[in-house]
């Protein structure tokens, strides 16, 4: 109780309490109490202590054995069960328009406008900014990342925050940035995502797989000449792997061109060593866009 607090007055009692069988006069039981408070005992649960280690010591009441199968009474499903949609059902629905309005999409506008348009995914309904894609279509090199956080959400651009300004400098380093005009130096960026995830968690596999139509044309449409797979979601979703740590600087194949899984440079941001790896996959692309070129 803090000094300058009242003491409430305390109710007259018949008997005075007792303590392991000490009878305590009303201050110091009140004295007590509170030291239980202090140390944070805030839930007054039985009137006697409960000693857990004996208890743990008792023999157990013996449970009844299960009754055979066959005794069992068999209950029929009733057939008005069911209270909406089979959700694998829905997904299939949600993967089919997604599929179809991608394709009948037949340029970068157009498909933007109908991945916003798009209802099928639940976290359009919590994002502030449709986040589609930065730089310059056409670009020999597509960075595909995961999904928008904060600020790509407020700003609806992909890779604006912290791990964003690192992508920057990493790929400046190499003669690559989002803000140059010709195609030969420039980068496109495009997330798995098009809406942030609430509190920047993984995306779940399902809303991976309503996503991925928009992201295979999106591709198709930007047509790189190669791909880098930005962190464990974009090999999860290109390459049906994960492990980065495993995957990083080992070219695959995804969507039909040459791909680079790297680490993330949020990873890197709380990874500092991990920037030395990062680099040998940048000389790589960067070895990798030259023998391309010839
Ligand atoms: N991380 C990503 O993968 N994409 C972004 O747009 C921002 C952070």
């Amino acid at each position: 109780m803090p000094a300058h607090a009242v003491r409430p007055s305390l109710p007259a009692m018949d008997t005075n309490p007792t303590y392991q069988g000490i009878e305590l006069d009303a201050e110091t039981a009140l004295a007590l109490l509170e030291w239980q408070v202090e140390m944070g005992a805030d839930e007054p649960v039985l009137d006697a202590p409960v000693d857990r280690f004996e208890l743990a010591n008792r023999p157990r009441p013996a449970t009844p054995a299960p009754a055979p199968l066959a005794d069992l009474p068999i209950q029929s499903t009733p057939q008005t069960s069911r209270a909406g949609p089979d959700p694998a059902d829905d997904l299939a629905v949600r993967i089919a328009e997604a599929e179809a309005l991608a394709a009948a999409a037949d340029n970068l506008g157009a498909l933007a406008a109908a991945q916003e348009g798009f209802d099928g995914l639940e976290l359009k309904k919590g994002a502030r900014n449709f986040c589609f894609a930065d730089g310059k279509p056409g670009s020999r090199v597509l960075i595909l990342g995961e999904a928008p956080g904060d600020e790509e959400d407020r700003q609806g651009r992909p890779f604006v925050g912290r791990a964003g300004q690192l992508l920057d400098r990493m790929f400046d380093a190499i003669g690559l940035s989002r803000a140059a005009v010709d195609a030969e130096q420039a980068l496109y960026i495009v997330n798995v995502l098009a809406w942030r995830p609430p509190g920047n968690r993984d995306p779940n596999a399902d809303e991976i797989s309503v996503s991925m139509p928009f992201v295979r044309r999106h591709i198709e449409l930007a047509a790189p000449d190669v791909i880098v797979l930005m962190g464990n979601i974009p090999c999860q979703a290109a390459l049906g792997r994960r492990g980065i740590l495993r995957l990083r600087g080992q070219w695959a194949q995804a969507f039909g061109r040459p791909a680079l899984p790297m680490t993330h440079p949020a990873y890197l941001l709380r990874n500092p060593p991990a920037k030395r790896e990062a680099w040998a996959d940048l000389l790589s692309l960067s070895a990798r866009l030259e023998t391309l070129s010839v």
